[in-house]
């Protein structure tokens, strides 16, 4: 039994994390107004942080867990993984860790300052508040090989079964894909694989896009020249591109996913149930897309005494 309690705990469980954590700990700082008042400045001057916040969350906590093993910096580390080079926000982190390590060296991880940076950013940009708990602790290790994030190509099976063997459910993916209520990629990223060379045939484009849309992509946003390669595309509409909420999911009804893995939540019936749900239900995606996230944020965690509290989240100590 006892042996069993220390599996659980060596294997990273939550069981330390804690709402509060850093209560009474900080020099008499409040640590979450603290993150709260830096990222709600940053909002102010750059609202697309929201988008850069969850994004990053993401990509830390698929790999190894929310351990900041993102944040650092050197060769051959998880930043520089293709992936993430075009992940953003490492700024907001770095100037939170600054405030808190003035107040209170030492004690902040900068694996809960990720997680409670993007918690009010979320807020800020139209979702709900919500708690989280924290106590989490950084990890030693960073490595661009571990770098292992789904395709923007996959099925809804490949990506219900990437964020299965995290324990999250396909309720759980369809909720945290639902991110993209906010961002952009560039056209770079759909051009082959829905405007003009869909299912590899050189000048197809997917059936499966609104034809409308097509027309506007194809038209005015991404024209097949090598220099609309860097133009923005907005994962949801623009004028909803900066807000949380469940536009997204009606775009999917409308066949306007624009990355195949958004789409296909919405072609497959496994996950088109969930879709519906959830576009047909405003405020039902506002109260469990925080539960999605906090799962998220809960993977595979330090606790205790495993790994650092760093002094600066770019480097080890
Ligand atoms: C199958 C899973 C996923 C895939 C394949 C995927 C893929 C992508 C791609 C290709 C981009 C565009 C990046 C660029 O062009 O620079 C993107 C952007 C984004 N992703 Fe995902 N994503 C997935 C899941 C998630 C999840 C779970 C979250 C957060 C919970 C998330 C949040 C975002 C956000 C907010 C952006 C916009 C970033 C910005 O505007 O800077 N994604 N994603």
């Amino acid at each position: 039994m006892v042996a069993v309690a220390v599996l659980a705990l060596a294997a990273g469980g939550s069981a330390q994390l804690q709402q509060g954590f850093y209560k009474g700990k900080c020099n008499g700082t409040d640590v979450e107004a603290v993150v709260q008042g830096i990222v709600k400045s940053w909002f102010a001057r750059e609202p697309p942080v929201v988008a850069y916040l969850l994004r990053m969350q993401f990509h830390e906590c698929v790999i190894n867990g929310c351990d900041g093993g993102l944040l650092i910096d050197g060769p051959g580390t998880e930043k520089t993984a293709p992936p993430n080079l075009s992940v953003k926000g490492y700024e907001v982190i770095a100037a939170i860790k600054a405030e808190l390590e003035r107040r209170c060296p030492g004690v902040v991880s900068c694996s809960d300052i990720q997680i409670l940076a993007t918690r009010d950013a979320v807020a800020l940009g139209g979702g709900a508040a919500y708690q989280v708990r924290t106590g989490r602790r950084d990890r030693r290790r960073s490595l661009a090989s571990d770098v292992k994030l789904p395709s923007p190509d996959y099925t809804a099976a490949q990506t219900t079964a990437y964020y299965g063997r995290l324990g999250l459910s396909a309720f759980d993916t369809v909720l945290l894909l639902g991110a993209h209520t906010v961002g952009a990629t560039r056209c770079a990223a759909i051009k082959s694989s829905r405007l003009y060379a869909y299912g590899g045939r050189s000048g197809a484009t997917d059936p499966g896009l609104d034809p409308a849309y097509a027309f506007v992509y194809k038209t005015y946003v991404c024209p097949n020249v090598p220099s609309s390669d860097n133009n923005v595309v907005f994962l949801d509409d623009q004028w909803s591109a900066l807000k949380v909420d469940n536009h997204y999911y009606r775009n999917l009804q409308l066949r306007r996913g624009v990355l195949p893995c958004d789409q296909n939540l919405y072609n497959d019936g496994s996950t088109r149930w969930i879709v519906d749900l959830l576009a047909n239900n405003a405020g039902l995606f506002t109260s469990l897309f925080p539960q999605a996230l906090v799962k998220l944020s809960e993977v595979n965690v330090l606790i205790g005494t495993q790994g650092e509290i760093r002094k600066v989240c770019n480097r080890f100590n």
